[in-house]
């Protein structure tokens, strides 16, 4: 039995975790009643994409977004289906299209970089902070071209890019800054909640997130005229065209969030504060249980960010481990552990990029007005390494979890370490 407990589990020895962890799963009984009033009154959803009192949705559609607004001290909030749709409404309500280049970081959900492409606009990846694995906006400054019109930031992982950088940077090159803060809901630079500190700030509700209802996002911005062209282009806006004509040119979609989602959204919104507390109150105890083990850093928090840890996010130092990245992360995930192999492929290596295409045989919008851009291999070395063989990182700091589960974690790592011998 000794034996076997000891015998890794990847060679048939027994797992640290003889159970399966909990999801995490947060709908609680207030969810479920206000779901199930919804479903028995009706409506589930109360838009309408023409001018009239429907075009800016139900009530708990107003009222997600009234609750934004308090909570984020925007002056508006504009609830979507999903944060991909809310960040493509980003780019509709800049005005950014054919002929312009919108600066990104290749490793993030492929949504952001998507989200400029569906409206003509060409992305230019701009690699990684070794440390925070936010963008890196000394880099970014040299891939300033007359084309680019904004920076998508992505606040990954939980904390903020490094705006004491992007901020002066933005207003020197007259740029916007759409924040995706899919992951970082609660994030503070100094004292600014991120999302509300770009030009637009674009917040996640799918089921992996923090907060979450299924699927959902809301934008937010204190400029009234990017809020009515991301309502237009939430609902048809085309239909509104003659009402509106300030709003100026553009077609819309249905990117409505349904009451449904929207009422879960609003209860999940009221517990953000205590799933954030929660989830560094477990982060602070894994970081001083990993302190001393020598190979693996924990997360680098830039100086005055308050990190929310949507991940908990590692750095493997191979040489100093003794292993790779990759045999770890199959010996834990044999312990119950699942951990990543990175996060996600550098999204210039996508086949869209690769090849240039996303409409039909064309090469528009990369080739538009003698466009040029660099896709090959080895643009952003850091992402690249990160994917490779340096980043993994664990949900073991999400809510339900303890701190009986984050000593199991530890265990696990501890047990995987102690055999790594065999693992080579
Ligand atoms: C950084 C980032 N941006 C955008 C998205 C897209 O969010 P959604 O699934 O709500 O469309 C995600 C989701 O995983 C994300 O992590």
């Amino acid at each position: 039995m000794k034996d076997k407990k000891s015998k890794l589990a990847i060679f048939g020895g027994m797992p640290v975790l003889r159970r399966a962890l909990k999801t995490p799963y947060l709908i609680g009984r207030k969810e479920v009643a206000v779901a199930t009033k919804i479903l028995k009154e009706g409506p589930l959803s109360d838009f309408i994409g023409a001018p009239g009192k429907y075009f800016l949705g139900g009530k708990h559609v107003r009222s997600l977004e009234a609750a934004f607004v308090k909570k984020f001290g925007v002056k508006y909030a504009v609830s979507f289906n999903s944060a991909t749709t809310a960040l493509h409404a980003a780019i509709v309500a800049l005005g950014i299209g054919p002929g312009d280049e919108v600066i990104v970081p290749p490793y993030t959900m492929s949504a952001t970089p998507m989200a400029v492409l569906m409206n003509g606009a060409v992305p230019i990846f701009v690699d990684l902070d070794p440390n925070t694995f936010c963008l890196d906006v000394v880099a970014a400054e040299k891939a300033i071209t007359k084309r680019t019109k904004a920076i998508l930031a992505v606040n990954l992982f939980g904390q903020a890019v490094d705006f004491d950088k992007l901020l002066p940077l933005a207003k020197k090159y007259n740029l916007k800054i759409i924040e995706d803060n899919a992951q970082a809901p609660g994030a503070l630079w100094g004292n600014r909640l991120t999302g509300t500190i770009g030009d637009i700030g674009v917040f996640s509700f799918n089921v992996h997130k923090t907060i979450q209802a299924g699927e959902g996002g809301v934008l937010v911005t204190n400029s009234e005229h990017y809020a009515l062209r991301a309502q237009m282009c939430r609902n048809h806006g085309e239909n509104l065209a003659a009402q509106y004509p300030e709003a100026g040119p553009l077609i819309g979609s249905n990117y409505r969030m349904t009451e449904l989602a929207a009422a879960l959204c609003e209860v999940q919104l009221s517990r953000l504060d205590f799933l954030t507390k929660k989830r560094r109150s477990l982060v602070a105890y894994l970081t001083e249980s990993l302190k001393g083990i020598e190979g693996i850093s924990t997360p680098s928090v830039f100086q005055g960010n308050y990190h929310v840890y949507y991940v908990y996010p590692l750095l493997i130092d191979e040489k100093k481990l003794g292993i790779s990245r990759d045999r770890l992360v199959d010996a834990m995930t044999a312990e119950g552990y699942p951990m990543s192999k990175g996060y996600v492929e550098p999204l210039y290596l996508l086949p869209v990029f690769q090849k240039r295409q996303v409409f039909n045989e064309t090469h528009f919008p990369f080739d538009y007005q003698g466009m040029k851009q660099n896709y090959e291999k080895g643009i952003c070395p850091v992402a690249e390494r990160l994917y490779e063989k340096e980043f993994t990182h664990t949900m073991i700091c999400q809510h339900p979890r303890t701190k009986k589960d984050i000593a199991l974690f530890v265990k696990a790592l501890k047990k995987v370490l102690a055999h790594k011998g065999k693992l080579q």
